[in-house]
């Protein structure tokens, strides 16, 4: 899977296109006889492509549980459906209210146009801390719910500390403390891995996007259950049942259903295979490196899995990612949005954990390709490059504060 040498563990950002998916997806694109045609023209060859979108959108309805296919509604990807399910709710709730609760720990696709649909003045959101491992309180989010919440959108799994919310509990305590408040749930990181079931978790609306399950940049879906009030975003030709327009990419939506299928069939195996490794690492990291706090729930079944999270002490995290970079490792300090930026990471500081412990976070995704190998290689080029950069440093790192020994465990 990967170049000579490198080893790539930020499958949270995004994961390689199986070959399988790209075998789906080229007829599609190739102009001998794929239907690379319009989708809503008349003549035969769109038809093929118009078929080609039913059929996926027939699998990924199966596979989520949906119990129609119009159900699944085509966006170009996470971000796109998050500010779908976001605006379009409140769009069509001004009757009932404008109040929206989601959680700190949210990814910016959620908190971003919350909070630019509060200077517009068109919702009134709370924003509710999470637990210190990152998870959400069930209780809590029902607790904020008034009879003018038209929406609480709280994320399935997060992208940085991989810790996995009681979805279903979720909705279970918010319905019953007002049923008209629909609940949306981003379920970008988690779908793949945890096999998500509409009826299962209760929710309303879920989003999806196919980069993260072995497919193609550029599809994604909103998950809308039949009777939630939805205003479309993009208007225009009228497509998706005139929730979002735009002529459809017909080769990434068919790579995205294929993506899905092989994501469910190996389900079971590639969550064994991360869980192993993963365990291994929030095991040893630790142990290897002094004064790394491992980030998120310690207990793998509480994580997404693959994912592993921490802080360095005494070290900024990009200076750890260029190190790694030049020993072969491709990593993340967070979510990709993020890494470049000075500011130490909003899920973090969601969470309590020390500005000065979290700018030395680090993040590494493990996928279904990535060995046992590959995760004693990352063992062994850590601890060296972390005591070079701290000798490098103006403060000398001999013991933590005292406020970071709740992390450190
Ligand atoms: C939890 C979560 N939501 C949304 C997104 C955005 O998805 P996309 O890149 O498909 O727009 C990401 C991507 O990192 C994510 O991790």
């Amino acid at each position: 899977m990967q170049q000579q040498g490198r080893v790539y563990l930020d499958h949270a950002a995004t994961t390689p296109p199986d070959p399988e998916v790209l075998d789906a997806m080229l007829p599609f694109l190739r102009g001998e006889g794929g239907a690379w045609h319009n989708p809503s023209s008349i003549y035969v060859e769109a038809q093929e492509a118009r078929k080609a979108i039913d059929r996926a959108r027939a699998s990924i309805a199966g596979l989520i549980g949906a119990n129609d296919p119009e159900e699944v509604v085509f966006t170009s990807g996470g971000s796109e459906s998050d500010n779908l399910a976001l605006r379009g709710v409140v769009a069509a709730s001004t009757r009932r209210g404008r109040h929206v609760v989601t959680t700190g720990v949210e990814h910016h696709a959620v908190l971003d146009p919350l909070e630019q649909m509060e200077r517009e003045g068109v919702a009134e959101v709370t924003v509710l801390p999470v637990e210190r491992d990152g998870h959400v309180s069930p209780a809590a989010v029902a607790d904020a719910v008034r009879a003018d919440t038209v929406l609480v959108s709280v994320m399935h799994a997060n992208n940085e500390v991989g810790a996995i919310n009681d979805i279903a509990e979720v909705v279970r305590l918010v319905k019953a403390k007002n049923p008209r408040t629909v609940v949306h749930t981003d379920a970008v990181q988690s779908a793949a891995h945890l096999g998500v079931h509409v009826d299962r978790l209760g929710v309303d609306l879920m989003t999806f996007t196919a980069h993260k399950m072995y497919g193609p940049r550029g599809a994604g879906a909103l998950y809308v259950r039949h009777g939630t009030p939805l205003q479309g975003q993009i208007l225009g030709g009228g497509q998706e049942r005139r929730i979002r327009a735009g002529t459809e990419n017909t080769p990434a939506i068919v790579g995205f259903a294929r993506a899905m299928e092989i994501a469910w069939d190996r389900r079971e195996a590639d969550v064994a295979h991360e869980r192993t490794l993963q365990e291994r690492l929030i095991e040893e990291l630790p142990r290897r490196v002094p004064l790394l706090a491992i980030t998120g729930p310690r207990n793998v079944e509480a994580r997404l899995p693959g994912s592993v999270s921490g802080a360095v002490g005494y070290v900024e995290g990009e200076s750890v990612l260029l190190a790694l970079d030049l020993a072969g490792f491709a990593a993340s300090s967070g979510s990709a949005c993020t890494t470049g930026s000075v500011e130490p990471s909003h899920v973090l500081m969601a969470m309590g954990i020390p500005d000065d412990l979290a700018r030395g976070s680090l993040r590494f995704s493990l996928g279904r390709m990535n060995t046992e190998e590959d995760v004693e290689r990352l063992l062994e080029a850590l601890p060296p490059i972390v005591q070079r950069l701290r000798a490098l440093s103006p403060v000398p790192a001999t013991e933590a504060p005292p406020s970071w020994a709740e992390w450190l465990g």
